[in-house]
């Protein structure tokens, strides 16, 4: 089942909280010459108009990156430099901050399934370092590890549309874990009244710290907050996270 698109969301405060995570973690782990790899399971297009049909539908841009002033930070950096490129409506996913806050030196392996979306992403994030694959994210990312460097960090942001894929998560850091022991992995899962969310964390047989964050927003679907589990986190993460309310004027807060 391929019927989730990204661009209904993009921009709203998971959004928020997931790609001011990520553009952190990043800039931690490149603080050193030597290159690392960047891998994702669940890619979605790279790019994003917040004046598109769809994103106006939910108006969830409206009450995340558009209700803020982000500080200088990795985030602001890749979105301005976004929006330099692509207008001032644009707005960068995952694969684009991670392409525009990388070196030469470091490689991307991009996953996304939904042919549109492939398509669109291959369109955007056309690159030497960049590899844009059209094949299931845990397979592919499984598949091509561990990489070459091996320093490195994997997204997980699948759509959970199918119940579940909390469980598959789970199953899929455990698989990942015993063929690169030395990854970094960031997963993202929404919080939920029913708390679905807890069959992944529950499932988690390895080391790792969570951080979850609250919102409202108006047709979230009932998503109360965002919610991260970190395997490998580098030094440092604790501080990127911690100023993630402050960072978005407390539209997002700690829970
Ligand atoms: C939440 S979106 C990704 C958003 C993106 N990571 C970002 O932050 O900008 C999830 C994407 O996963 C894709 N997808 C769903 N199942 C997949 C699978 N098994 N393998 C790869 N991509 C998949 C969907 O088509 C969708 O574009």
């Amino acid at each position: 089942m391929l019927s989730y698109q990204h661009g209904y969301h993009a921009g709203n405060p998971a959004d928020l909280h997931k790609h001011l995570a990520l553009a952190g973690l990043l800039t931690l782990l490149t603080r050193k010459a030597r290159g690392i790899s960047y891998m994702e399971t669940h890619a979605g297009r790279g790019l994003y108009d917040l004046r598109a049909p769809e994103a106006l539908k939910t108006g969830e841009a409206a009450e995340g990156i558009e209700a803020v002033d982000l500080p200088d930070c990795p985030l602001k950096f890749a979105l301005d430099s976004t929006r330099a490129r692509f207008g001032s409506h644009s707005y960068p996913g995952s694969p684009l901050i991670a392409q525009t806050l990388l070196r030469e030196q470091d490689l991307l392996h991009l996953m996304e399934l939904h042919p549109a979306e492939h398509k669109a992403l291959r369109r955007a994030l056309k690159s030497g370092n960049t590899a844009v694959h059209h094949r299931d994210g845990y397979e592919g990312v499984l598949s091509l590890s561990p990489p070459k460097p091996r320093k490195g960090l994997v997204l997980v942001d699948p759509s959970y549309e199918i119940k579940t894929e909390y469980a598959q998560v789970a199953e899929f850091t455990h698989k990942l874990m015993a063929k690169w022991p030395e990854a970094t992995m960031v997963l993202w899962y929404p919080i939920l009244p029913a708390g679905q969310h807890m069959e992944l964390i529950s499932g988690l047989k390895l080391k790792f710290t969570r951080h979850e964050v609250g919102f409202a927003l108006k047709n979230g679907e009932g998503m109360t907050g965002s919610g991260l589990v970190l395997v490998n986190a580098p030094y440092g993460t604790a501080e990127v996270l911690n100023r993630v309310p402050e960072m978005t004027g407390n539209l997002i807060r700690k829970i």
